[in-house]
């Protein structure tokens, strides 16, 4: 049985409460929170979950393995520090870390003490994500091309990190799963239309070995909400649109193939292919409860994360570097 503590429950960590407290493998010991209303919330629903305003409590409790990191990103290094030092598994909230020095500190801790790090990339366990990994794990839409990801909505603005820092390390964490490629280099540009240097657009741009590239657009001042990927392979296209209720995954037997002329003027002819379309049925379990799923085998059998601490520093890595690119203008970044 895996003993949990939970800090900060404010808008996402009564999600994470509601998972561990569902998952017959883990147990739901403790939650913390500086704001006494979110704690009585907690009561209310959950009586048998201790409550305390100090995160020590949680911290030094010899009856807690694994704690959750739930607060704003500027916090997630001091309390996972904390908690590493204090011989605790941890799963920290995305991104991992505000700095990637910070994030390879964890890492050093967490190897030097026999840890685990988890970091919380919810969407890697949806049903859509592990779909397509196992389309392009066997082989069938062929050489990858290019991963085009959109995540735009109406706010919410936040006050201590920029657009891309908020919502793309979701799409980075989905893009570095599917693609198993590492990345060469980033150029990200973006725009701050309140002045207060946090840019509420932003665009990024990642390039990887082999032609293969990724372009993620994200934006807080957007009319309508868009979820949606397209995966470009050369034997099939993969259309993931996260918005809709029923049939969020289409593959698309369509592209193109390159052809030898004769004629003098016209030396390589394009032959577009316009096949089949199908909906592969979607695994409908929710994200959170695979991933508890996930980080119980990871412990209980050593096995390696799909959301490690090094895969959160892979995140951290490729925004920090989209910041750089960000105020220099669209400069490359080498990562
Ligand atoms: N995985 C996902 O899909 C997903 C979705 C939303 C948010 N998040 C992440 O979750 C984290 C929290 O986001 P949120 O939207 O829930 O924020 P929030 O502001 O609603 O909640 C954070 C809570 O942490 C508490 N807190 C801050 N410092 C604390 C401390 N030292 N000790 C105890 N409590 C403390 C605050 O009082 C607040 O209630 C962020 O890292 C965010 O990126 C992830």
């Amino acid at each position: 049985m895996l003993r949990v503590g939970v800090i900060g429950v404010g808008y996402w960590g009564p999600n994470l409460i509601r998972n561990f407290v569902a998952n017959p493998g883990t147990e739901m010991k403790m939650c913390c929170d500086l704001r006494r209303e979110r704690l009585d919330y907690i009561n209310s629903l959950y009586p048998t979950i201790k409550i305390t305003e100090n995160y020590k409590e949680i911290v030094e409790s010899p009856e807690i393995d694994l704690i959750a990191i739930c607060t704003p990103v500027f916090t997630h290094f001091e309390l996972a520090k904390k908690a590493l030092e204090a011989g605790k598994h941890v799963l920290i909230e995305k991104p991992m870390t505000s700095t990637s020095a910070e994030g390879e500190e964890l890492l050093n801790i967490a190897e030097q003490k026999s840890l685990q790090i988890f970091v919380d990339h919810t969407f890697i366990f949806t049903g859509a994500v592990g779909k397509i990994k196992e389309l392009i794990t066997k082989g069938e839409i062929g050489d990858l091309y290019y991963f085009d990801s959109t995540r735009v909505n109406l706010g919410l603005f936040q006050h201590d990190v920029n657009v891309l820092w908020d919502l793309a390390p979701h799409d980075i964490s989905i893009m570095h799963f599917l693609l198993n490629a590492n990345p060469e280099s980033v150029v990200a540009t973006g725009a701050d239309h309140l002045g207060s240097g946090i840019e509420n657009v932003a665009y990024l741009t990642v390039y990887f070995p082999n032609n293969l590239i990724a372009h993620i657009n994200t934006n807080w001042l957007s009319p309508v909400k868009i979820r949606q990927t397209l995966i470009a392979g050369s034997k099939k296209m993969v259309v993931w649109d996260d918005n809709q209720p029923s049939e969020k995954v289409r593959v698309y037997d369509k592209g193109i193939e390159v052809i030898d002329s004769a004629d003098e003027v016209y030396k390589m002819l394009i032959q577009y292919r316009t096949g089949d379309m199908f909906c592969p049925k979607i695994d409908g379990t929710e994200a959170l409860g695979a991933e508890i799923n996930h980080i119980i085998d990871c412990l209980n059998n050593k096995h390696d994360s799909v959301i490690s601490g090094k895969a959160g520093l892979m995140v951290v890595r490729i925004l920090e570097a989209a910041q750089q690119s960000i105020k220099s203008r669209g400069k490359e970044i080498k990562i």
